[in-house]
């Protein structure tokens, strides 16, 4: 394994290695010399309950027990999406995925195909998957901020992507107004954590996302907030 990990973000500075698990309880990981840690990420918030809480792994055992229908939707996958549509105002209607690069990929297009336009307004510091759609223009280097839009994030992804994104400050909406004045028919949708969490936790200003809503109204575009990692935790 490249790194010897799946996920590069694995690579732990602060260990100086990749950090080999055990096992896990409750809110704690044992390494594989025994050495006790405490998960303050709840395993990047799939944990959120503690690891192996009595009704995850319940949950878990029963799913087994159904004998894992992986290529059928089951009644629980309704029962979730009707829970969703009922705590989410907005929501009317649910589609999971097996990640969350998977997900943008998915609602990115479906942005495009509902609006017929190609441009996508993202954020700097703001992350949305690995894919070729999002991975542009988010995390440049402090002298490409000004040609932000243009910066491919990993080699492998055409630099044509480029002309489909355009990157802006967060926090700052006349930089979106300008950006909606200038090229408005063509951006399908204006994508953001509403809470910049892959730059720390950037709050929006109050004010911020309202001010979005408004402006993407008037300029026909989508509004597509990732809660990837805001939602439920
Ligand atoms: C806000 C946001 N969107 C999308 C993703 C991509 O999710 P995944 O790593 O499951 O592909 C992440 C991952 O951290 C994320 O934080």
């Amino acid at each position: 394994m490249p790194g010897g990990v799946c996920a590069s973000t694995r690579l732990n500075k602060a260990l100086g290695h990749p950090l080999y698990a055990s096992r896990c309880e409750g809110a704690r990981i044992i390494d594989v010399e025994g050495r006790e840690y405490l998960d303050m990420s709840c395993g990047h918030g799939a944990a959120l309950l503690g690891h192996g809480h009595p009704a995850i792994r319940q949950a878990l055992v029963k799913a087994a027990d159904m004998g894992l229908c992986c290529a059928s939707d089951t009644r629980y996958h309704i029962e979730l999406a009707e829970k969703l549509c009922a705590l989410i105002p907005c929501a009317e209607r649910v589609r999971f995925t097996n990640s969350g690069s998977e997900a943008t990929l998915h609602a990115l297009r479906l942005c495009r195909a509902a609006t017929g336009r190609d441009l996508v307004i993202r954020f700097l510091g703001h992350f949305h998957g690995y894919h070729e759609l999002t991975y542009i223009g988010g995390h440049p280097p402090a002298d490409r901020l000004d040609s932000a839009s243009d910066f491919l994030e990993s080699p492998g992804i055409p630099q044509g992507m480029a002309q489909f994104i355009i990157s802006l400050p967060f926090n700052d909406l006349d930089a979106v107004a300008d950006a909606l004045d200038r090229q408005g028919k063509e951006v399908a949708a204006v994508i953001l954590e509403p809470v910049d969490f892959n730059s720390g936790g950037i709050p929006p200003l109050p004010g911020y996302l309202e001010g979005l809503r408004e402006l993407t109204t008037q300029h026909g575009a989508l509004l597509f907030f990732d809660e990837i990692q805001t939602s439920f935790k």
